[in-house]
């Protein structure tokens, strides 16, 4: 099967693709934080996730405005149609923040996954600081499997934290992952396998399961980053190629 970028909603794309022929699925999908109450939260993206005063420096993204159990369903309903499309004894890994932590778990285990664990993502003391409070530095990656994940399977010892900070020269997106993140991330897939990202953004996933050897599949709503998405994997393979 060859590695495809879908630009399109999700929620339509996953069912026309092929159940049990994907062997992780690890996603970034809109987070729906950002706030307290429902209103802060249908704010855009740039209000709640840039720094106020800052001017625009990634363009705005769909999806990220539902209040608490919009969300919630959503989230069930997508993972539930990955469940069909990965292989048993799959991993899954799902990154959000704090505030959606325990949703994300929520989410997984509604869908039919086992819940194994939370990985902390470290963004470093880069991040901006909070007089009289602990800095918000960390994301997680809410893990576990479609079923058992036995521990003979043919992926390496994984980092429990993985500290990277966010790097300008590295983000395409507005809340865009360090490659050097994903490229580890991914690792969990084992050798050679398949792996999908149903919010791919600008393509970070899918970029570091082709630079670590994977096949991946993608979708992506906004065309805005859809088409970059399609330039940084095109220009990975022709880099590839030479
Ligand atoms: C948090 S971002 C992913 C960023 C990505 N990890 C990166 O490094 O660029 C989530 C993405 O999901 C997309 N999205 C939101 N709803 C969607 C849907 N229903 N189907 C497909 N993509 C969707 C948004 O446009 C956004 O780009």
């Amino acid at each position: 099967m060859e590695n495809k970028l879908y630009q399109g909603d999700a929620l339509s794309l996953l069912p026309t693709l092929e159940a049990d022929s994907f062997d992780a699925l690890i996603t970034d999908p809109p987070y729906a934080s950002g706030g307290v109450t429902a209103a802060e939260r249908r704010r855009p993206p740039s209000e709640k996730y840039q720094q106020t005063g800052q001017r625009l420096l990634h363009a705005e993204f769909v999806g990220d405005e539902r209040d608490q159990r919009a969300h919630l369903r959503w989230m069930v309903m997508w993972l539930s149609e990955c469940q069909r499309l990965l292989r048993d004894g799959a991993p899954v890994c799902l990154f959000t923040d704090w505030r959606q932590l325990p949703l994300t778990t929520d989410a997984l285990q509604c869908a039919g996954f086992t819940w194994r664990g939370v990985l902390v993502w470290d963004k470093t003391e880069g991040v901006r600081p909070q007089l009289g409070r602990p800095r918000n530095q960390a994301e997680y990656v809410v893990w576990g499997s479609k079923g058992a994940m036995p521990t003979s399977r043919m992926a390496p010892v994984l980092p429990g934290v993985i500290r990277e900070p966010v790097r300008r020269v590295d983000k395409y997106h507005m809340t865009g992952k360090p490659t050097a993140l994903m490229r580890q991330l991914v690792r969990i897939c084992e050798p050679g396998g398949r792996i999908l990202d149903p919010f791919a953004g600008s393509g970070t996933t899918l970029l570091a399961a082709q630079l670590e050897g994977y096949r991946w599949a993608g979708c992506e709503m906004t065309s805005h980053y859809a088409r970059i998405a399609q330039e940084r994997l095109h220009d990975a393979t022709r880099d590839a190629m030479t």
